[in-house]
């Protein structure tokens, strides 16, 4: 067989081919969608199924909880007794620089939740300003410092962030394009798999993906749309460097096991 390893599957049924193969290793992808896409979901299922294999995977949620996303992908039918999860929801372990994760762990999610970390820094200040750890322009910094900590430690080979929004919400970018620019040259240079997720607005799909469309290596699309009053979920991949990809729109299914797109509608698009 060729050498075929050098892709990360999506773990989509039916959507490998698609992408020309799957995804390339050590492209940064956007995974943009409206509110309850499943784009948490879907980022998740691609970690799980790579640590299954092998690889070393870490979730860096910066508004949802740690408790809630775990149990989002209980209720969705993952077994994640069958990985070894970390959390890291202390201010502590920010601080101190990761220090207490152990090197090359096996089946290893490390799972940052800064959701609960920026909660409890503000229950400390108690109306005071100033934050004893920072997340204000130095947090694109302090998840990169984090991540190559994590490739050192050799802990991560994929690396989710969820989201892209919430750190534009939490960073006031002085010059966005070249804050992004170096998120995603840095994540590059450290040789790692990254799923980034976005949020559409409501009002304009394409609204939020201006930069980062640009400098992604890839773009997959999540949507809900509504005939007759039926809302389908659907994915297609906007772009993907280096493979030839198909853009048409799958309908995405989870069927209680797995993730399934779909080819072609039941309802003619008129
Ligand atoms: N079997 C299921 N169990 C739980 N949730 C399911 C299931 N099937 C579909 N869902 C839907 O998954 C969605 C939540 O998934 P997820 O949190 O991954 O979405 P998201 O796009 O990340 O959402 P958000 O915009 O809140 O971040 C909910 O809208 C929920 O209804
Ligand atoms: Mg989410």
């Amino acid at each position: 067989m060729m050498a075929k390893r050098n892709v990360v599957e999506s773990y989509i049924d039916g959507f490998d081919h698609a992408l020309g193969g799957g995804i390339p290793a050590e492209n940064i992808v956007i995974i943009h969608g409206s509110a309850g896409t499943m784009k948490s979901s879907l980022c998740f299922n691609i970690l799980y199924n790579e640590i299954l294999s092998g690889k070393k995977g870490v979730y860096i949620s910066i508004e949802q909880s740690s408790l809630s996303l775990l149990r989002q992908v209980v209720s969705l039918g993952f077994d994640i007794s069958k990985i070894n999860i970390e959390v890291l929801n202390d201010a502590n372990d920010v601080i101190k620089g990761l220090s207490r994760l152990k090197s090359g762990d096996p089946n290893k999610l490390t799972l940052i939740d800064f959701g609960s970390i920026r909660k409890e820094l503000r229950k400390k200040v108690k109306g005071k300003v100033k934050n004893e750890y920072e997340f204000g322009p130095g947090m694109i910094t302090s998840i990169l410092t984090m991540a190559q900590t994590l490739v050192q430690k050799d802990l991560c080979d994929i690396i989710i962030i969820d989201s892209l929004t919430a750190l534009y919400s939490l960073t006031k970018m002085e010059d966005p394009r070249s804050d992004i620019f170096y998120l995603f040259e840095y994540l590059r240079d450290l040789g790692i798999s990254a799923f980034i997720i976005s949020e559409e607005s409501a009002d304009n799909s394409y609204t939020r993906l201006d930069i980062e469309s640009y400098l992604a290596d890839g773009i997959i699309h999540l949507q809900l749309t509504e005939r007759n009053r039926k809302v389908t979920r659907e994915i297609s991949v906007i772009k993907m460097r280096s493979t030839s990809c198909n853009n048409d729109i799958f309908t995405l299914e989870f069927d209680g096991k797995k993730f399934k797109a779909l080819y072609g509608g039941k309802i003619p698009l008129v």
